[in-house]
């Protein structure tokens, strides 16, 4: 038999052998369940060339006789902290990109009638997870949460679980081979240990409608098919409480008229307890209610129309040039962009961890989620497409049930093709399988200026597939002036709104002079690029939204320059240091300036 045949079948059978070891889909408010936290000290190894797997360290095999020996150990090792990014942890792991294995020992409350899980808010980028010597999961992407259930598998004592980390980038990954920020490694988000009785509230979506301003439709999904099962959705504050029975997919749906609902808004981020009950098991948490739709050029919140005051920002804490992970980091990053006068945040480019969106919500930002289909995706390849596809479930099932979530965002600057476009319209029949009410959008970069028409056009027939379409823009950096910006009028995507989700250019903090010298790399050149770019907006009659790239300097090893950038991205408004340039004070003024 020829060899590829032979390959071919290999391959068949391991993705066989491997696809029931693919982590599941996770419980709905993870942070409203019983759990013990698995964070910490872990103890870890450095696996330069991958070998551990093969020589089947996940074991942690100790020498028994006089001849016996093993070449690793957990113990006595290197100690890394999780939830964090590995590479901040040490000088030699700054630029480590390959495999580390972390693991740790833990007790376990095993109760008659309970079911255990373990949680992991992110690990990036692909992973295998090991208890007591079993592989009993795999998980690939780095930015979404997945749960692998071990009700069986765990001990009431003394558990050791592995888990064996890669960051390595694969031309069939997203992001692919190379993307503009850091590539942490690690166990970046919580480790969870999880206890829910045996038949369980798996998830539900509680929203308001889009339109009527007084429904509230919801439903409810147990994790056993059982009909008949009583469940009960309570809204104390509103007096909502109602006892519904479960169909035979244990499921039930219903909706709620309350006229006394306040609406959730940036000015007004008001959230209610809901309570979800049932089959012995409980789950509190607080939501918001909120309208949000387009009509024509024009996107509603709460029937008024809004105008997107946004920002991005890297899920990075510049100061400890390490990922964020924590409410404390969250709270860093966004009472920054609420001092800048936001409205929206773009999650820039993949979903960041749970603190940040609900600190969000409770905050009042609206929130631009997406998964990191950036530029050069391999979008023929059918395992990358069931991946992304993947990605963007677990995006929305995570967060589905937060107001502030406004778009779920499909791809950033990805260039037309045909393959290209089934890639993404795959991408929001993902998206749309769990949530038809959010805005879908996607990044493009593909405005060029029409010479004979003296106008910005942008010819992508994929945009007709947005509710709202996004375009990176960087002129006076990227793209030099070919008219002054007050005379620069745009002819893109009328009809729909547009929001100009990247503009900006590098500044480094403290360097002044040559304000129009795009190679001063001063904050006075910064500035005049804004104050242009604020002036050409004025001409686009669409424009519903505005987000500069980027609020911090942040780490890439795209930036290559010893001194201006020494792998910092330098288009923030503020520098890895918190300082604010003179672009922010410009931003700050043009952003309260809009009501
Ligand atoms: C791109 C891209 C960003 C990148 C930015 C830049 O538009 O979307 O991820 O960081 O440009 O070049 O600074």
């Amino acid at each position: 038999m020829k060899l590829h045949t032979l390959t071919t079948i290999a391959l068949i059978l391991s993705c066989l052998f491997f696809s029931d070891l693919s982590a599941q889909q996770t419980l709905v408010n993870i942070y409203g369940r019983k759990m013990q936290s698995l964070n910490g000290k872990w103890d870890a190894i450095i696996d330069l060339y991958a070998q551990g797997r093969g020589n089947k360290i996940y074991l942690n095999k100790k020498p028994e006789g006089k001849t016996d020996f093993y070449e690793y150990s957990f113990e006595n090792g290197l100690r890394l902290n999780v939830p964090s990014d590995w590479n901040s942890q040490a000088p030699e792991l700054k630029y480590y990109e390959g495999t580390i294995w972390y693991a740790r020992r833990f007790d376990a409350a095993k109760e008659t009638g309970k079911r255990l899980f373990l949680y992991f808010g992110a690990v990036s980028y692909r992973c295998r997870i090991y208890l007591n010597g079993q592989e009993i999961g795999q998980h690939e992407g780095g930015f979404t949460p997945f749960q692998i259930e071990v009700t069986k598998d765990v001990k009431e004592k003394d558990n050791f679980l592995a888990v064996e980390v890669s960051n390595t980038r694969t031309t069939d990954a997203i992001p692919a081979m190379s993307f503009d920020w850091w590539n942490y490694g690690g166990i970046t988000r919580d480790v969870l240990l999880v206890s829910t009785p045996n038949v369980f509230i798996e998830d539900y979506f509680i929203q308001l409608d889009k339109y009527k301003a007084d429904k509230i439709d919801a439903r409810v999904k147990l994790s056993e098919k059982t009909a008949n099962a009583a469940v009960t959705i309570e809204i104390p504050e509103l007096k909502i409480r109602q006892t519904l029975k479960t169909d035979q997919n244990g499921e039930v749906k219903t909706s709620f008229i309350s006229r006394k609902l306040e609406r959730w808004s940036p000015q007004s981020p008001k959230l209610y307890k809901v309570i979800v009950s049932g089959v012995n098991d409980k789950v509190e948490e607080t939501i918001g209610f909120r309208n949000l739709w387009v009509k024509g050029e024009d996107i509603y919140l709460n029937d008024k129309p809004v105008f997107m005051k946004a920002i991005s920002f890297h899920e990075e804490i510049p100061q400890r040039k390490g990922r964020a992970f924590s409410e404390a980091d969250a709270y860093m990053l966004l009472s920054e962009a609420k001092a800048l006068g936001c409205n929206l945040i773009r999650l820039a480019h993949y979903p960041q961890n749970e603190y940040t969106v609900r600190l969000a919500e409770k905050m009042g930002f609206l929130l631009w989620e997406e998964i990191p289909v950036w530029q050069g995706i391999d979008f023929k390849n059918e395992a990358t497409r069931e991946k992304a596809g993947k990605m963007a479930r677990e995006m929305v099932i995570r967060d589905k049930n937060r107001c502030s979530l406004a778009f779920w965002g499909v791809a950033n600057e990805t260039q037309p093709s045909e393959a290209r476009d089934a890639f993404l319209k795959y991408l929001i029949a993902n998206c749309k399988s769990i949530d038809t009410t959010r805005l879908i959008t996607a990044a493009c970069d593909l405005v060029r200026f029409d010479r004979e028409r003296q106008v910005f056009t942008m010819n992508d027939p994929f945009i007709k597939e947005l509710d709202v379409v996004a375009v990176n823009k960087y002129m006076g950096w990227y793209h030099q002036w070919p008219l002054a910006p007050d005379k620069a009028k745009w002819d893109v995507a009328r009809g729909k709104p547009l929001i100009i989700s990247e503009f900006g250019g590098e500044a480094l903090y403290g360097k002044t002079g040559d304000a129009d010298v795009v190679s001063s790399w001063s904050e006075d050149y910064q500035a005049t690029l804004y104050r242009d770019n604020l002036e050409m907006f004025k001409h686009i009659p669409n424009l519903r939204g505005t987000a500069p790239w980027i609020l911090f300097d942040f780490r890439s090893p795209f930036r290559l320059h010893p001194t201006n950038q020494d792998g910092w991205n330098r288009k923030g408004l503020v520098s890895d240091q918190g300082q604010r340039k003179k672009a922010w004070y410009l931003m700050k003024e043009y952003y309260d300036s809009i009501k």
